[in-house]
């Protein structure tokens, strides 16, 4: 049987690159669930379908093929055999990742996809919904967490390094929008599972978060 560690968040809170550390150190898959609903949000995008438009999505979907491809232990993702995995990471392609996540139908599209890969390997795999809705009796489920500003601060600095020029305000201005959202919306909102372990990241640095998980990882499975 293979070992499934959950990991839920808000945005900004460093998931994906503790959880790609701690999956290295432990021998794990990192799977980035969010990567998959940015790939539906590109494909929306880029299709120019309208998001609130529910039969134009539901079309796109029929369309759409969705792989995860591990290289090197780096999740890339294709969609219709196109590697997106950079293009998805736009702040545009975050608003309309977050608004398209709220749709039943583009959750239960990637509902299968998700659990097929946790059932086929030990992942670390971290979203919004994963220990709540996909793995709900994943091995060890971690709710990761850290105040707004600081996930804010982080952002600007990656997005920045990354070479966009966003000030600091819109960054902060759309963590808590995308905060409210993902916490609002009537189908699999973030919400922290009842047995998940709370580690809250607001004033421990990237290394010692990493090692946090680890041992938290490693003290539970
Ligand atoms: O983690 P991220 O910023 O890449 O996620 C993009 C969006 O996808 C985010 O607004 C929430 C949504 N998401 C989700 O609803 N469920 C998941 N398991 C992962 C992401």
């Amino acid at each position: 049987m293979s070992k499934n560690v959950a990991i839920d968040g808000p945005s900004g809170a460093g998931k994906s690159s503790i959880a790609r550390q701690a999956a290295q150190a432990i021998g794990f898959i990192y799977v980035d669930t969010g990567a998959l609903y940015r790939s539906i949000a590109y494909f929306v995008k880029m299709s120019n379908s309208d998001p609130s438009d529910i039969n134009a999505i539901a079309h796109l979907l029929e369309k759409a093929k969705i792989e995860l491809k591990f290289i090197d232990g780096e999740q890339r993702v294709l969609l219709n055999g196109d590697d997106v995995s950079d293009a998805i990471r736009t702040p545009e392609i975050s608003m309309m990742a977050s608004r398209i996540s709220a749709l039943p139908i583009v959750r239960e599209f990637l509902f299968d996809l998700q659990r097929q890969i946790a059932r086929d390997n030990d992942v670390i795999m971290d979203g919004r919904d994963i220990g709540t809705v996909v793995l709900p009796s994943a091995d060890v489920k971690i709710f990761l967490t850290a105040s707004a500003e600081i996930r804010a601060k982080r952002r600007h600095l990656e997005l920045t390094h990354k070479g966009h020029d966003v000030p600091y305000q819109d960054v902060l201005d759309d963590i808590k929008q995308r905060d409210y959202d993902d916490e609002n919306r009537e189908i699999a909102p973030l919400k922290r599972a009842e047995d998940a372990i709370l580690v809250d990241t607001t004033s421990i640095n990237f290394d010692d978060s990493v090692k946090l998980i680890i041992s938290t990882i490693e003290n539970n499975l």
